[in-house]
C-alpha cells in the first residue's frame, strides 16, 4: 500500500472529517440556531440542483480547521433530503470524510466489501467529487467520501 510518509496514511486518504451533514426543514432557522445562538460562522450557501437542496456551510471552528457543518434543506418535495425529513424528521444525516483520490478510495472500499451507493463519483456542493457508502456496511452511518473538485 502506498503510504503517506508524513502520517502513515494511505496516499488516497486525507485524514479529516470534511463535513457533517444535518438535514433541516428550514435553512434560515438552521443558520440562526448554529450561527446566531451557538457561535459557528456561516461560510456560504449554495443550491445543489442535482440533489434538489440548498445547503449552508458553517465552519466547525473559527481557528481555520477544514471541517464544516453542512445544513441541507429541501428545495421541494423530491430528493433524498425531502424524503429523509418526511420519513424521520430533521436530524443528523451523514458524515463526510475527505479523500485525496476518490477512485482509489472507492477501490479500497470495494476490496473491503463495503458497498457503494454511487458507482461513479457525483458532483456535490463546491464541485467536490462525492460517493456515498452503504450505511449497513458502515455501522448504521451514512458515510460520504469527498474529494476536491477536479483541478483543485
Ligand atoms: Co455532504
Amino acid at each position: 500500500m502506498n503510504l503517506d510518509p508524513g502520517n502513515m496514511l494511505p496516499a488516497h486518504l486525507a485524514g479529516h472529517v470534511d463535513h457533517i451533514g444535518v438535514a433541516v426543514a428550514d435553512l434560515q432557522a438552521g443558520i440562526a440556531l448554529y450561527c446566531d445562538l451557538l457561535g459557528l460562522e456561516l461560510e456560504r450557501t449554495e443550491q445543489v440542483p442535482s440533489e434538489n437542496v440548498e445547503v449552508a456551510f458553517l465552519k466547525l471552528d473559527r481557528q481555520g480547521g477544514p471541517g464544516h457543518l453542512e445544513l441541507l434543506a429541501p428545495l421541494g418535495e423530491d430528493g433524498n433530503i425531502a424524503r429523509y425529513i418526511a420519513k424521520r424528521g430533521p436530524g443528523l444525516h451523514h458524515v463526510a470524510v475527505a479523500v485525496r483520490d476518490i477512485t482509489a478510495a472507492m477501490a479500497a472500499c470495494r476490496a473491503a466489501g463495503v458497498r457503494l451507493l454511487d458507482e461513479t463519483p457525483r458532483t456535490g456542493a463546491g464541485g467536490k467529487q462525492i460517493v456515498f457508502l452503504h450505511p449497513k456496511d458502515c455501522g448504521g452511518v451514512l458515510v460520504e467520501m469527498c474529494a476536491p473538485a477536479a483541478g483543485k
